[in-house]
């Protein structure tokens, strides 16, 4: 695995970092002694593993809106990053449908502010903007969605990222790329389109393990509503750990930034009713599910995977967890959260057995 202890003493800068992944990836940056600054809205959930994780005291926390650029062109001003990991999104399909303009103003709007502030702070080398896999028009296949491939997300959640991705192309094209005569100025940026992420301390509505961790509190039958979508899940460390990769290397030798796919191997893209019998397998007695199809219900792309060729090829990369571990690490996560125990060290605890295990980059 390449030395992450890279990011030792560099100035990052963190949008949505008060969610379910900027937190892990903050305290990850944390543990490796990086100087992180953090612009987001408040938490979206409560509870949230932002208040749990101990890292807002480590960092420099900013609340803001992303769509606020004169806010968050002074916070990039005062902190001067020189690594920025784009996360802050309304991320919720469900939502997406209830507040179409919302969405696309935090998505779209969010990531043109966000460049312009990479274009007007000097000391920013290497950006990463976090998008999904929805971004690629689903034609409901079998096979993978590679990088270059059609982008055109169906609902307003999935349309607005693969908006976000075609602004990054543009504002790469247009403002990062080498021109000496010009005198444009050189910012490494990729972008990554992860598949649907589980882990400890989601508590977000309408996913499927915060749905489990719920029923489990409650003592109640989880009520399972699409039991037989398939979709790419993995453990939230895995495109984290891939992400701080990217940001890293692309800094180093430019030549690599692009955009990335981010998936589990086809064997661990499951339906939501298997991860839900994975959940059952590893919790033991106290969890059970029943199908509760709805009818009538937005739509939601029944059937999506991703090609991960490219981050093979590029990083050596090979998955560290697979789906069962990964719901294994969730169950281990929950119980400590449900037992009032000490979340730090467990996320800590987590974090240095993935990086131990990863053997990519
Ligand atoms: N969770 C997944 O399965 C998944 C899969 C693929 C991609 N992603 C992407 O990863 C990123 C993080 O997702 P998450 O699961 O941690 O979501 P989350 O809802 O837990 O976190 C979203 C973060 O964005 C912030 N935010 C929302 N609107 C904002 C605004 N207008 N201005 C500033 N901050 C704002 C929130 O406060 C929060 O910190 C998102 O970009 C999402 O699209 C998530």
């Amino acid at each position: 695995m390449r030395d992450l202890n890279w990011y030792k003493g560099r100035k990052v800068l963190v949008t949505g970092h008060t969610g379910f992944k900027g937190t892990w990836l903050t305290r990850m940056l944390t543990d490796l002694g990086a100087d992180v600054t953090g612009y987001s809205l408040a938490s979206p959930t409560d509870p949230a593993l932002f208040s749990m994780a101990d890292v807002e005291g480590r960092i420099n926390s900013v609340i803001g809106d992303v769509r606020d650029m004169d806010h968050m062109l002074k916070v990039f001003t005062e902190s001067r990053p020189e690594i920025v990991f784009h996360l802050a999104a309304q991320p919720i399909v469900r939502d997406s449908y209830k507040e179409p303009r919302y969405t696309y103003e935090t998505n779209v709007m969010g990531t043109v502010n966000l460049l312009e502030c990479v274009r007007l702070t000097p000391s920013v080398k290497s950006v990463l903007n976090v998008t999904t896999d929805k971004v690629y028009l689903n034609e409901e296949r079998e096979e993978g969605y590679r990088e270059d491939e059609k982008l055109d997300g169906f609902d307003p959640y999935s349309n607005s990222k693969s908006c976000s991705e075609l602004v990054t192309h543009s504002y790469k094209r247009s403002f990062f790329t080498p021109d000496m005569e010009q005198g444009i100025r050189t910012v490494a940026v990729s972008t990554a389109r992860a598949g649907n992420v589980i882990g400890g301390g989601d508590f977000a509505n309408d996913r499927i393990v915060p749905d489990c961790v719920r029923a489990v509190s409650k003592g109640a039958k989880l009520e399972v509503r699409n039991p037989y979508s398939v979709r790419p899940y993995q453990h939230v460390l895995e495109p984290l750990t891939v992400y701080l990769t990217i940001c890293m290397c692309q800094e180093e030798d430019p030549g690599i930034q692009g955009y990335y796919n981010v998936g589990p191997d086809d064997c661990d893209c499951v339906n939501t009713g298997t991860l839900a019998d994975l959940f059952a397998k590893h919790w033991g007695e106290g969890f059970s599910w029943e199908n509760k199809s709805e009818a009538g219900a937005p739509h939601e792309a029944g059937f999506l995977r991703l090609n991960c060729d490219k981050l093979k090829k590029v990083f050596g990369w090979k998955v560290t967890w697979n789906i069962d571990k990964a719901i294994a690490k969730t169950v281990e996560f929950s119980r400590v959260y449900l037992e009032g125990g000490d979340i730090p060290s467990e996320m800590d605890r987590q974090i240095n057995e993935f990086l131990k295990e990863a053997t990519y980059g």
